[in-house]
């Protein structure tokens, strides 16, 4: 497609997308595209829909590799079945631009969860590392590395039937073995805060720098911090995080050997992800627990229950506290040792500036309703329900009185 064939679309709520699925609202964003919240209307069903980022104001090369990455990410989620990473169901076409449909799982981010909490007991993070590493050690025997793994991207269902269930989402810049790269390799993606040093100093991420990643993560949500500190600053960050000195943990307890280990600057004396999902459970979970006692499980507090945390009826403190994202996805940032540092600054790609929704309209509200009635009655004690019976009861009798 020419760039002049590619016209601006205006999509919001209600928008009928490729004739089937109709969006209702946005769930999320990131640097890569936004996601919406959408009813496939041939399947009867909600699903996950995410817009990759407006190519209109690209130039046609940019354009085609945003469309590649797109495509990319459709066709290797599509090869995961783990109960612990997001579904992949359809890539819609629409004017030449894809759109993932994914399965839809009402979840709140880690990172959102650590909005509310701040730091979480190594305990319910251990569960979490090992549901996550469970899922990418499928993706590693599939040869898919995943490149950004980050508080971010891990998804906790907040209620429903999955309530608790943990999975990994965003495999927008994996690469797959065998994968033909368009994209240039001289500069690095991913997000620094979470990057293994041998990334930061621009070598190939690989299935060792994921378990990296992950450790970081782990790391971040028990200590509130990520391993090598924050940093408005990209390339300072890089040279700390290229160099491998992390601070030392101090509040991660049982878990504290399983995360040195995939913490470990030199990849080689990395365990795998197999492994570190196995140290993970026997270190904090339980020293006789396996994965199978944990798949498809949900979290729980060490009282047994799913933990307050991770229920929606939390409130998260969004605009109180700044982000405990620490740090979006960049495209395009410069690996330490390249020349050149300080003239190159990373952007990631701005959102399409076309589609916020303002006000929800009544689909929205539909949806919401029915949300909120399957998800988040668990939450709603018997008294209140009650209450409102009788309210209703009584509204209809004053109603019949002042009609007679
Ligand atoms: N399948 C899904 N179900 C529900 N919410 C989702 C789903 N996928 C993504 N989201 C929401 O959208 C946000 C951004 O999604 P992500 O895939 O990470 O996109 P990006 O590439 O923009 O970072 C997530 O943090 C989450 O809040
Ligand atoms: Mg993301």
């Amino acid at each position: 497609m020419t760039e002049q064939q590619r016209t601006a679309r205006v999509v919001g709520p209600d928008y009928l997308l490729a004739g089937r699925y109709r969006l209702a609202y946005k769930l999320g964003g990131g640097g890569m595209g936004a996601v919406w919240l959408a009813q496939d209307t041939l399947m009867g069903r909600k699903v996950a829909v995410k817009q990759v980022t407006s190519t209109i104001d690209l130039s046609e090369k940019a354009a085609r590799e945003v469309r590649n990455r797109a495509m990319r990410e459709g066709r290797i989620a599509a090869r995961l079945s783990s109960p612990h990473a997001i579904a992949m169901h359809d890539v819609a076409i629409e004017d030449g631009e894809p759109w993932l449909v994914m399965e839809y799982m009402p979840s709140r981010s880690l990172a959102q969860a650590l909005n509310i909490a701040e730091t979480l007991p190594p305990y319910e993070v251990a569960q979490v590392g090992a549901q996550v590493a469970d899922a990418l050690t499928e993706a590693h025997e599939a040869g898919i590395v995943h490149r950004d793994i980050k508080p971010g991207n891990i998804l906790i269902a907040d209620r429903g039937r999955t309530l608790g269930i943990v999975k990994i989402s965003d495999f927008g810049i994996s690469r797959a073995k065998g994968d033909v790269e368009e994209s240039d390799s001289s500069v690095i993606t991913g997000t620094p805060a979470y990057f293994a040093p041998e990334v930061a100093r621009g070598q190939d991420p690989t299935e060792a720098s994921d378990v990296f990643s992950l450790g970081a993560t782990l790391y971040t949500a028990i200590e509130g911090r990520p391993p090598f500190d924050i940093d408005e600053d990209s390339i300072a960050l890089l040279h700390r995080v290229a160099r491998g000195q992390i601070i030392s943990p101090s509040r991660s307890g049982d878990l504290t050997p399983a995360l040195l280990h995939m913490l470990e600057p030199d990849p080689s004396r990395r365990p795998t992800m197999a492994q570190a999902r196995d140290e993970i459970i026997r270190s904090a979970v339980s020293s006789k627990g396996s994965i199978a006692s944990l798949r498809g499980v949900p979290l729980t507090t060490s009282d047994g229950v799913v933990p307050g945390w991770a229920h929606r009826s939390t409130p998260v403190a969004e605009t109180r506290r700044p982000s405990r994202e620490f740090g979006n996805t960049v495209a395009g940032l410069p690996a330490v040792r390249s020349t050149g540092l300080s003239d190159t600054t990373p952007k990631p790609y701005s959102p399409p500036p076309f589609d916020v929704p303002k006000k929800k309209n009544s689909l929205d509200k539909v949806l919401d309703a029915v949300d909120d009635a399957v998800g988040d009655k668990v939450d709603i004690p018997p008294a209140v329900i009650l209450g409102v019976g009788v309210a209703v009861v009584l509204l209809f009798v004053v109603l019949l009185i002042a009609l007679l």
